[in-house]
């Protein structure tokens, strides 16, 4: 069989920790890609030269030229500038939509197959320039929201309560913002739901850190935003599409009418296999989480209106 190819955009902290995670599962062979010289080449090479104590086989090559990533399967974009302490994912929109217009279009230009992995903030208005600007199958696209922000959540609840993290699920919906929506409903430890073992106010403010939990660590780190759990999330993602899994993982994906949304992408449970987004999982959701999630969709929506991609 032959393996498959991974592109990552952007050999920055995100993209230079998702080539690890992704060549230590030997997804297939990986391609880091940035537009400084020598980052890429040296990150990929140091990489390598890892393989044989974790026993890894994928290539991993680094580059400055797209042409190095012609026929890839799965392209994971995390090309962009981060936050610094004190802004919002939203004041990085013009920066980021400028290198991503030309990733994009290189991107398509050699892999024009690829499924597209989004992790450039702010989030779900990246995701939906990239698909306006790729014009491929919105269900090939996907951002990276949930299955970091759910992985947060679960993380607060396995330390909350002093039990395997292997243990505990949670669902996060919405926009990869402050506006995010963690449903308490319906996380569980071993399917015991989480509202029997920690008690309201405890739950409210893991809640809360869920919300703000990016911005905690760009606070922690000063310089840069989080690496360690995006890169593994997304990886978690590819994953998903290589091995065809089937995994039911939260994902900024398009809505065609669900959840009374149409034309956008936003964070609700996806089928995840070979297919991309395959299906969209309506859960049920009370008065509460359903105004939380609309309040979500319209603060996107309002960024999506700011958009001139055509600039
Ligand atoms: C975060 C960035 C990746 O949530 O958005 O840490």
């Amino acid at each position: 069989m032959a393996r498959k190819k991974i592109t990552i955009v952007g050999a920055g902290n995100v993209g230079a920790h998702t080539a690890l995670w992704v060549a230590t599962k030997e997804l297939g062979d990986v391609v880091l890609l940035d537009v400084v010289e020598g980052v890429p080449q040296g990150k990929s090479l140091d990489l390598m030269e890892a393989s044989p104590i974790e026993c890894f086989d994928s290539n991993v090559r680094g580059t400055n030229d797209y042409k190095d990533t012609a026929g890839s399967d799965v392209v994971i974009i995390t090309a962009g500038i981060p936050r610094k302490p004190g802004m919002s994912r939203s004041d990085l929109i013009n920066t980021n939509v400028g290198i991503l217009k030309s990733v994009v279009e290189n991107v398509v230009r050699y892999s024009p197959d690829a499924h597209l992995l989004i992790v450039t903030n702010p989030l779900d208005v990246m995701v939906y320039a990239a698909w306006k600007l790729s014009g491929i199958a919105p269900n090939k696209i996907m951002g990276l929201s949930g299955a970091l922000d759910g992985s947060r959540m679960r993380s607060f609840i396995g330390m909350e309560l002093g039990v395997s993290m292997q243990d505990v699920h949670a669902m996060v919906i919405g926009g990869h913002a402050d506006e995010m929506v963690p449903l308490k409903r319906y996380a569980t430890v071993s399917g015991i739901p989480v509202t029997q073992l920690i008690p309201p106010d405890r739950l409210s403010a893991i809640m809360e850190r869920t919300k703000k939990a990016g911005g905690e660590i760009v606070g922690l780190l000063k310089t840069g935003s989080a690496y360690y759990a995006p890169s593994a999330a997304v990886a978690e993602m590819c994953e998903a599409i290589i091995k065809d899994k089937k995994r039911v993982m939260p994902c900024a994906a398009y809505l065609d009418g669900q959840y009374g949304v149409e034309g956008m992408f936003i964070g609700v449970p996806v089928v995840v296999g070979a297919g991309g987004a395959e299906r969209i999982l309506e859960i049920e959701l009370d008065k509460d989480e359903k105004a939380a999630f609309m309040n979500s969709v319209s603060a996107v929506k309002t960024l999506i209106a700011d958009l001139n991609i055509n600039k």
